[in-house]
């Protein structure tokens, strides 16, 4: 369904993707772990063009771009077939909670209101929000917030739907909610590829797990074989520090 190969990207002197390849298929659950400053972020924002690689392919089922020969149609197809969550929450602070959720059905899918009110009251239903519709940014919590971000986003019906590390920003007690919304989600059957620090939440709800160190694919593999059994070494080091902070 998704694939990207040989991604570079450098941000001044920095070369932070060196060479990503990666695949993804309908339905898969992909968690990325891997140290901070490694590109994680980098590499979902490459998806949708919000960060610009230098080099390298993507294909998103028929559509194909070379990123060194940028194509404005690619980008918009592939960005209307994707949804992305955001480490600090996306949403829109002088609009209602239905407001955020309704924005992009109104906005980019040139839907009625009618219709987007709708679509945004079913998925608050699914994220445990139908009692804050009306409320303001202002008046929720971080995992209020945050399920609001996930709300909009499962509103347009993404094919892949990216998360960033969505539960970083939260209070520990927080966190909880957010990731019982994310499981949900991602056991919907939605593909799904997810930066998180949360290893144990990730060996339960991924199928594979994609490891990424100093701007490349360092390691993947099943759950079973990147926490059981890491054979390299970079990634047995940096689980053993994962756990030793927790
Ligand atoms: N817009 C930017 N401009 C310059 N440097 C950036 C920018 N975004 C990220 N970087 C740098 O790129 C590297 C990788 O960042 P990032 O993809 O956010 O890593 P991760 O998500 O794995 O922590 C870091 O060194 C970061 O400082
Ligand atoms: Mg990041």
């Amino acid at each position: 369904m998704l694939e990207i190969k040989n991604l570079k990207l450098s941000y001044g002197n920095t070369q932070v993707l060196n060479g990503v390849d990666l695949s993804v298929n309908r339905g898969d659950v992909v968690s990325i772990i891997g140290p901070s400053g490694t590109g994680k972020t980098t590499l979902l924002k490459c998806i949708n063009y919000l960060a610009r690689p230098a080099s390298g392919t993507i294909a998103f089922d028929q559509v194909r771009m070379d990123y060194r020969k940028p194509d404005n149609t690619a980008v918009q197809a592939i960005r209307l077939r994707t949804a992305m969550v955001f480490q600090q929450f996306n949403v829109f602070k002088n609009m209602t909670v239905i407001q955020n959720v309704m924005d992009p059905l109104v906005v980019v899918q040139r839907k009625s209101k009618d219709e987007a009110r709708s679509i945004a009251l079913q998925e608050l239903e699914r994220v445990g929000l139908s009692n804050k519709i009306d409320s303001y940014p202002s008046q929720l919590s971080g995992g209020q917030l945050q399920r609001t971000g996930i709300a909009r986003a499962l509103a347009v019906k993404p094919d892949v739907m990216l998360f960033d590390e969505p539960t970083s920003s939260l209070d520990p007690e927080l966190v909880g909610e957010v990731l019982k919304v994310i499981r949900d989600v991602t056991s919907s059957g939605i593909t799904s590829l997810l930066v998180t620090h949360e290893m144990q939440f990730a060996k339960n709800i991924s199928n594979r797990i994609v490891f990424m160190d100093r701007g490349v694919v360092a390691a993947q593999g099943s759950p079973a074989e990147i926490f059981d059994t890491p054979s390299n070494p970079r990634l047995a080091q940096f689980l053993s520090s994962e756990h030793s902070i927790q």
